[in-house]
């Protein structure tokens, strides 16, 4: 289904409703807080709620990653749409867009700029991000996707030279296994004149990546306790808030920081719309996010094991963050 009516210059498909759709928080959240260890997918974030608190989250002074990416975007994004020549740019995990103007900049000075697919699973960032987009590109028509980007199946303008983007690391949120499925599956999707932009954070010492994810104001806090609150409203969750508490770790074995909500106390959690009942111990976690760091050498591996040829990377004058630029080889 659309989300806007026809002959407007923004057409959203929603496909979170579609019954094949993966997109199920009542299976998603029985099977993960009866596993071991319990966890919930951080995609569940990212109500409008979540999707503010992620955008407080990239101006805090703790968290670099924003900042670092920009500043590659603003040196690199001609040089990127100079080697790849497109006419649209199709970005999963869009949120906001912000950064992503940069690279819609560097288009329209060349006079290339036609169209821009986003494909997010938020609601309201991607209606928010999309009306203030054709405000401010007035010769752009935005046709996106609100759904899960791991089912990257009809990407938006096909047959149209893409740059594809990723940006924000978001990458790292998930498990390495599905990110290989997810870059294989956009590289079926992907001709001969696609490329991709991705952003990799990158591995280094563990009390700044601590930081990024503890912040003093506590965002990060309040962004990670939102799944809980998603479940109450959407599911009839009987999770007390104030009964858990934010933790973030390096897992330096893993090359990720993990985030968890620790419960304060031994708690029953009731989910009555899907027969859950457990019981929670003091102490007991639920992880709910995992954010993997990269080398270059992992991330080229990464691309290779899913059939992506790297063709540039590009790095904050930092070494914090990284941009990989790939093709799909025919
Ligand atoms: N690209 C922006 C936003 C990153 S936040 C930036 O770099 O700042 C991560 C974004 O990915 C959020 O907007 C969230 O809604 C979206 N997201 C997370 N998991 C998703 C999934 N499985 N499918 C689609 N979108 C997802
Ligand atoms: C969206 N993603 C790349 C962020 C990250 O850094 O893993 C989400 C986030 N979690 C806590 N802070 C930010």
């Amino acid at each position: 289904m659309t989300d806007m009516p026809p002959g407007s210059r923004i057409v959203l498909r929603n496909t979170l409703r579609e019954h094949e759709s993966p997109f199920d928080l009542a299976k998603d959240a029985r099977d993960g807080l009866t596993a071991v260890p319990r966890t919930l997918p951080s995609k569940y974030f990212y109500d409008a709620r979540g999707s503010h608190l992620f955008e407080m989250i990239t101006r805090l002074p703790e968290y670099y990653l924003t900042r670092a990416e920009t500043e590659i975007l603003q040196r690199e994004s001609g040089r990127f749409v100079e080697t790849s020549r497109p006419r649209v740019l199709v970005e999963f995990g869009s949120g906001a867009a912000r950064k992503t103007r940069i690279l819609l900049d560097a288009m329209r000075e060349r006079g290339l700029l036609e169209g821009y697919g986003p494909v997010d699973v938020s609601v309201d960032a991607s209606r928010r991000a999309a009306q203030a987009l054709i405000r401010d590109y007035p010769d752009m028509v935005v046709e996106g996707v609100i759904g899960d980007f791991e089912r990257p199946r009809n990407l938006p303008f096909s047959g149209r030279p893409r740059l594809i983007a990723f940006l924000g690391s978001t990458i790292g949120n998930l498990e390495t296994v599905q990110a290989q499925a997810f870059l294989e599956a956009v590289r079926a999707e992907m001709t001969g004149a696609d490329a991709f932009l991705i952003g990799f954070d990158l591995v280094k010492e563990a009390t700044v990546l601590e930081r990024a994810y503890n912040d003093a104001a506590g965002v990060t806090a309040r962004f990670n306790l939102n799944v809980l609150r998603v479940l109450n409203r959407e599911l009839g969750a009987s999770f007390d808030l104030e009964a858990f508490r934010h933790r973030a770790e390096w897992n330096a074995g893993r090359s990720r920081v993990e985030m968890h909500l620790e419960s304060l106390r031994e708690q029953r959690i009731l989910i009555p719309a899907i027969g859950l009942d457990v019981t929670v111990r003091e102490g007991e976690t639920i992880r709910t996010e995992l954010s993997h760091k990269y080398t270059r050498e992992s991330a080229e591996m990464l691309l290779g094991s899913s059939g992506l040829a790297l063709e540039s990377w590009c790095t904050d004058e930092a070494r914090r963050f990284a941009l990989a630029l790939a093709r799909a080889p025919r």
